[in-house]
């Protein structure tokens, strides 16, 4: 286990988490939910999950890897053997198959980012298309979308080939900062739009009446889960390439930071643009394919604007796609002894064979990834707070997190993870269900 690859920086690996976590979650929900449930109302909900519960799971995610030096399967199996159970590695196999099956899905959206990245690099998105809505219903679901899904596939691949330091590492600590910059320029921009302020009212003015309706927290809590990438193995594995060194909770806590700060600007971006135009903020793909697109078709300089909003899309995305490629990845050189390259070819090559049916059919699309997000991460989260917070006993699991920490975690952290947060996490699974999807 000696030879395992490892982290350069403390840096490195908190930009790497915060690539991981900023994603189409922070984009493409986030914004919309803010203004939905209550507007500066829903903050109190949204940061008190993410900075308890959310912070916590990132501390047990990251341990959990760090300690077992290894992914989820050979993580959960070594938990389970010393106690005698030996079922464990087959446990560990439920969060690698759900993140898989995020890779699987969010590789497709990452085509549609692409293609878009390109429509607006040659002007297209500002001035050649005349319908959006038309648009986008006849690209996507469509054989169309094979090839930017390919693009997409090799781009994640190429990354993932070079491994945590040289690949994972590196391009998170250009991609990041840059995403970061870009953000604030459209910041600038849609904020002194004439007409913004009705958006920034629609996000800020709170509605305290929200806190009282239950979906509220629910939705809170379910995007406090996806936006941090809880489900048991993707933040894991970044922790397994940890040392014993490394300050986990102070990692935690800047990833829920930035995370939180990137979403509060793509909120700030989005809403007082789509306002400014007259256009009604929606949810998931509709907001970035189709109302966003007609925010840039009617700004003055849209294709040098649309350019770099899906510049930082991309950025955002592939960071993420990324990370859930590497679950697999690792799980494959760990299980079976391969090389890192024939790793990410298996790994490519499925997840695009299993995605094309996927690219064909928006209602494949809708199902599988609501199967996934509904049912295999969620309970891959809940099974990863029992092995470890359970199995593995709550005092040695904040042992693991405290190690080498300049500020350690108390003994009353260790009594919320066990008797609040698995409880909750296995809460977020079942409200999943019976609402259809809160994450
Ligand atoms: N955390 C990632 C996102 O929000 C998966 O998109």
């Amino acid at each position: 286990m000696k030879d395992r690859e490892q982290w350069s920086s403390k840096m490195g690996f908190v930009l790497a988490c915060v690539g991981a976590a900023m994603g189409l979650g922070n984009i493409w929900m986030f914004p919309w939910r803010l203004g939905a449930y209550g507007g500066a109302a829903f903050l109190v909900p949204y940061l008190l999950f993410v900075f308890t519960l959310g912070r916590l799971g990132l501390m047990e995610e990251f341990a959990f890897g760090r300690k077992q030096q290894t992914g989820a399967i050979s993580a959960f199996e070594n938990v389970f053997e010393k106690r005698g159970m030996s079922f464990g590695d087959k446990l560990g196999i439920i969060p690698v198959i759900g993140v898989t099956g995020v890779f699987t899905f969010y590789s497709i959206v990452v085509g549609w980012i692409l293609k878009y990245f390109t429509l607006s690099i040659s002007g297209e998105l500002a001035s050649g298309i005349e319908s959006f809505p038309q648009y986008f219903g006849g690209f996507a679901g469509s054989s169309k979308t094979i090839l930017w899904h390919l693009l997409a596939i090799v781009l994640t691949l190429a990354i993932v080939r070079l491994g945590v330091k040289d690949g994972i590492e590196k391009i998170n600590k250009i991609m990041m900062p840059a995403l970061f910059i870009i953000m604030f320029i459209l910041l600038f921009r849609s904020l002194t739009l004439p007409g913004s302020m009705e958006g920034i009212k629609f996000l800020l003015v709170p509605d305290w009446s929200k806190l009282a309706d239950p979906i509220t927290w629910v939705m809170a809590l379910g995007q406090s889960f996806f936006t941090l990438a809880l489900g048991g193995a993707a933040m894991l594995v970044y922790g397994s390439y940890l040392d014993d060194d490394s300050d986990i909770p102070s990692a935690a806590f800047q990833t829920a930071i930035f995370n939180t700060l990137s979403s509060l600007l793509a909120a700030f971006v989005i809403i007082p643009a789509a306002f400014a135009f007259n256009l009604d903020p929606q949810a998931g793909p509709p907001l970035l394919f189709i109302t966003i697109p007609s925010v840039f078709k009617q700004m003055p300089g849209g294709s040098i604007f649309s350019s770099l909003f899906f510049l930082s899309v991309v950025f955002a995305a592939i960071s993420s796609a990324i990370n859930l490629m590497e679950v697999p990845v690792e799980a494959l050189i760990d299980r079976f002894k391969i090389t890192r390259k024939k790793s990410v070819l298996i790994v490519g090559g499925l997840a695009f064979l299993i995605g094309i049916p996927l690219d064909l059919s928006m209602k494949r699309f809708g199902m599988f990834a609501d199967f996934v997000t509904i049912y295999l991460v969620p309970f891959g989260a809940v099974l990863a707070a029992m092995t470890f917070f359970w199995i593995y006993d709550s005092s040695k699991a904040r042992e693991a997190i405290n190690l080498g920490s300049d500020s350690p975690i108390g003994i009353g952290w260790e009594i919320f993870a066990k008797y609040v947060f698995t409880p909750v996490a296995l809460i977020v699974l079942v409200l999943g269900i019976i609402f259809g999807g809160i994450g």
